[in-house]
């Protein structure tokens, strides 16, 4: 994923699962977060529920508002999310999902790239 992250922007999400209730993992960097400011948010959703966050709060200084490139992999029971500066966020394939069939990018992000490999 590719792309320049909006003047004030709040957050966005890339959201990799099956359908918008049933996500493998949602990856959403928030600017402004009410607990923690500038943090990572990265979660699952079964049947429509949200399951236990994981909270990554010292990566977001690495998100450039000019241009950022994410990679995420899922490479068996992990999915691995490359930072724009090499760092890695990883994440539990909690559902043993092989296949991604659904993909959601939105937010403040303007997307200039976007690929599957
Ligand atoms: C909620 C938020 C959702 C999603 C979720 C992740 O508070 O409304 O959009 O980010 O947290 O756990």
């Amino acid at each position: 994923v590719e792309g320049r992250i909006l003047h004030e922007a709040q957050g966005f999400q890339i959201d990799l699962g099956c359908d918008e209730n049933h996500l493998a993992l949602h990856f959403n960097p928030r600017f402004n977060d009410d607990t923690d400011g500038a943090v990572i948010v990265c979660n699952s959703k079964i049947d429509g529920s949200w399951g236990q966050e994981e909270r990554e709060k010292h990566m977001t200084g690495f998100l450039s508002p000019f241009s950022l490139k994410i990679v995420l992999k899922l490479t068996g029971d992990m999915f691995e999310v490359e930072m724009p500066n090499g760092h890695e966020i990883k994440f539990p394939n909690r559902h043993i999902l092989d296949v991604i069939t659904y993909v959601r990018i939105r937010g403040d992000l303007k997307l200039t790239a976007f690929k599957i490999y």
